[in-house]
């Protein structure tokens, strides 16, 4: 151990050495029943856990980060977990998505504030993963991310049953009269068979395997299921490798670089990964002080194909995923196209190449690795025009692409709650060629931007047979959702974006192929119809949400919060007694 025993260790600020203060951060920390000898200058790890019976997808955190434990003693270390705020994607209102930015204020503020020179994170429901990592790159200790893993394939009467994505689908059905209330309740028992996160490619899935591309998380974070031995023994190793990374002071920023980034977008396409992906990214990007912006999503993803035929893109689900090689696979059949930085970093200790370089693909119908992709183009469209001059963004592998070029009249929505009065009336104006527009559900607006903007179509075309129609918003859909649905238009309503113009009967066009989004109103009347404009009231005027209101930034600077953006690193020169 004595090459631990380093006077620089940080933790070593707190523990090194005979003194008042030394004493008082040691003193206590015995009643747990730690033995003196673990603050002679070990690596202090922490594990930073999300853990919460309100986040289900979190709920078997505690064991993994047993299993952490184990790996960080074996390699010498010292752990100590500790929570965080956790966000569970299916409880938390009006939107676990208002609150990322706060839980990476804590984590943030906790790792720094607390004795570690490592910190393990420990995520898995959709924000939990982004709120860890902004909050840990803001700090930049060595980091490595173990997410808990998806669930089983859900299973209902002989037939699989993607979490999230089936909900859509059945409430559709529901309304256009094809099953009837028991069925839709009944699915409910098959959806959710295990711990562990939505097994569609939804955001959760979708950002384990952006932590696996970033070199940040050890290969297969992104599909070992949850309940897999192989997901204990992916936790243990990660506790080796934290130490280690420690020993060898290897920072998160050592690891995720400009190149990391661009491997994960050309990944994000490849898997048809959830748009919620680039808002993450840009903001953890933002924390590392690397330039991303959203026209790099677009031109980088652009010409690759998404080759992984999950849903709600494709069939599959993250079980057979992992059965067919993970993700692994994917990034070895960019790496043979040149389509992969190599010479990344991962917290693996060998290259990103390196690490992929002996993967099989076990099912070619799964992955599709020898031709016939499920898109050509995967990606996330990054669109522009008068109506989104900071953009918009829509996934071409979850759309219909007849609607990936469609003019129609706008029917719009003033916000969710005249959207869920007046959709489904039968005296709605309203045709299969019509385009829904919903405003005042961005960062501002609702606020937190909500999973929204895939709504459910009027049920009077839903029993007419449309399965789909073009709908635009400046809120998110869920990763798991699908549709031609144009998200994320910037500036939102609520900030007096021309989306906030937009009338009833006012035609658009979109054109996904010319990265198009046009209002076909006169600049004049559009002049006119801002000057009349107000701005909607907040709903609630005081508290974090005020702070989140008058700070946040829009959808191309990835939704942060200003005053957190950039690395404020992990010293602390005072005292606290
Ligand atoms: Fe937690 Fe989907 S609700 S991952
Ligand atoms: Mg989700």
């Amino acid at each position: 151990m004595t090459s631990d025993k380093t006077p620089k260790r940080r933790s070593q600020a707190w523990y090194g050495g005979i003194s008042k203060d030394t004493t008082i951060h040691r003193a206590w920390m015995l009643n747990q029943g730690t033995p003196p000898d673990n603050f002679d200058g070990r690596p202090v790890i922490g594990i930073c856990n999300t853990w919460s019976e309100f986040t289900p997808c979190n709920g078997h955190l505690r064991d993994l980060a047993e299993r952490v434990k184990r790996g960080v003693l074996e390699a010498g270390g010292v752990p100590f977990e500790f929570p965080v705020m956790s966000l569970g994607e299916n409880n938390i209102r009006p939107t676990a998505m208002l609150f990322r930015n706060l839980a990476s204020m804590d984590v943030e503020e906790s790792i720094r504030a607390n004795p570690m020179d490592g910190v393990v994170l420990l995520c898995g429901c959709d924000k939990t993963t982004p709120s860890l990592v902004m909050g840990a790159a803001s700090c930049d200790l060595p980091t490595i991310v173990v997410s808990g893993g998806p669930m089983l394939n859900g299973r209902h009467r002989g037939c699989e049953l993607g979490s999230g994505t089936a909900v859509w689908r059945m409430v559709d059905e529901l309304k256009a009269g094809k099953i009837g209330p028991q069925e839709f309740q009944d699915a409910e028992q098959g959806m959710a068979r295990s711990p562990g996160s939505c097994m569609t490619m939804g955001t959760a899935s979708t950002m384990a395997s952006m932590m696996e591309a970033l070199g940040l998380a050890l290969p297969q974070n992104a599909a070992t299921p949850a309940v897999d031995s192989r997901r204990r023994v992916l936790a243990q190793m990660s506790g080796r490798r934290i130490v280690d990374m420690v020993r060898s002071d290897t920072k998160l920023s050592d690891v995720v670089r400009r190149d990391s980034f661009e491997n994960a977008i050309r990944v994000n396409a490849a898997i048809g990964g959830s748009t919620n992906a680039i808002l993450h990214l840009i903001a953890i990007a933002g924390r590392l002080e690397v330039p991303l912006t959203s026209e790099d999503w677009d031109a980088l993803g652009r010409d690759v194909p998404t080759i992984l035929n999950l849903q709600p893109s494709g069939a599959y689900l993250m079980e057979d995923f992992y059965y067919a090689g993970g993700l692994p696979v994917v990034m070895k059949w960019l790496a043979d196209r040149g389509l992969l930085h190599p010479d990344a970093a991962s917290v693996s200790g060998t290259s990103i190449g390196a690490q992929v370089a002996a993967a099989e693909n076990y099912n070619t119908d799964v992955i599709r690795t020898e031709g016939d992709p499920l898109t050509e183009s995967g990606g996330i469209a990054v669109l522009k025009g008068n109506l989104a001059p900071l953009g918009a963004v829509v996934k071409p592998s979850a759309a219909t692409p007849a609607l990936m070029t469609h003019t129609g009249p706008a029917v719009v929505f003033e916000d969710i709650e005249d959207y869920k009065a007046r959709i489904d009336d039968p005296a709605l104006d309203v045709t299969a060629e019509s385009i829904l527009v919903l405003k005042n559900c961005g960062p501002k607006g609702y606020p937190g931007m909500a999973e929204v903007g895939n709504m459910a179509l009027p049920a009077k075309l839903a029993r007419d047979g449309v399965t789909d129609m073009v709908r635009i918003s400046d809120a998110r859909m869920s990763g798991t959702a699908f549709g031609t649905v144009v998200l994320h238009t910037a500036p939102e309503a609520a900030a007096g974006g021309p989306l906030a113009l937009v009338q009833t009967g006012d035609v658009i066009t979109l054109d996904v192929p010319q990265r198009k989004l046009h209002l076909h109103v006169s600049e004049d009347d559009l002049a006119t119809r801002r000057a009349a404009w107000t701005p909607p009231e907040i709903v609630m005027a005081g508290g974090y949400q005020r702070l989140y209101v008058s700070s946040v930034l829009q959808a191309d600077k990835g939704v942060d919060l200003d005053f957190l953006v950039g690395k404020r690193g992990a010293e602390v020169p005072r005292e606290s007694h």
